[in-house]
């Protein structure tokens, strides 16, 4: 059996991100159901915010670039996407924006979108956890061909959630976080077979 691999992320560039350390246990779930995974930091793929003409004059910024060639060495994508006025971050939706464009006229449009699955999680200091953002994350990539499972995780009071280690408090949370990570690989195992 191939092993499935995921690109796991979170849409905040802030170093001390709830959405980065929920994110990074969820991927240990995969990781040992099987998957083998990647975890990237936005803050390490800086973009100009998208501006057709910027791409019309230069093309595709390296950084874009780097991103789509790891979305497509990757069969679906494990996302922490913090809420920012009940929508998706605008890091995130510019990083989208941008791999989403073709980097040359052969490429299929939206090629390291199609056929990826994705499981979505989310967490906020409010009482939602980021739930408002998640719908409109999962109708974009729902949009743009990507196949959305149904089982989310929104964290809230996430400010208290975690100790300084990065870790939830909550054991039985944590647990949950995990099989989030289980679930997108285990999908990934049979969705591969098929
Ligand atoms: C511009 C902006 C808008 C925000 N809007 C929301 C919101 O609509 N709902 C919410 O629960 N939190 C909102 N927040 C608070 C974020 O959930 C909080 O900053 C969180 O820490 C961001 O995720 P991170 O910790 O992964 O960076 C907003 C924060 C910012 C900076």
């Amino acid at each position: 059996m191939t092993r499935p691999k995921i690109l796991a992320f979170a849409g905040s560039l802030r170093a001390d991100s709830y959405n980065k350390k929920m994110v990074k246990i969820a991927l240990e779930g995969a990781k040992q159901a099987g998957a083998d995974v990647t975890y990237i930091d936005l803050k390490d793929y800086p973009l100009p915010i998208y501006d057709q003409e910027i791409e019309d004059a230069q093309g595709l910024p390296e950084n874009a670039l780097k991103l789509k060639k790891l979305m497509w060495e990757h069969d679906g994508f494990l996302i922490a996407s913090p809420e920012y006025n009940s929508s998706i971050s605008g890091a995130f939706k510019n990083m989208i924006d941008w791999t989403s464009r073709q980097a040359s006229k052969e490429e299929v449009y939206l090629s390291c979108f199609i056929d990826k699955l994705v499981l979505l999680m989310s967490a906020s200091p409010g009482q939602l956890g980021g739930l408002r953002g998640l719908t409109h994350v999962r109708q974009i990539f729902g949009n743009i061909y990507s196949l959305v499972l149904p089982q989310q995780k929104c964290i809230p009071q996430a400010d208290k959630a975690f100790d300084t280690n990065g870790d939830l408090k909550d054991a039985k949370l944590k647990t949950e976080v995990l099989n989030l990570g289980k679930k997108l690989a285990d999908f990934l195992i049979q969705y591969k077979k098929a």
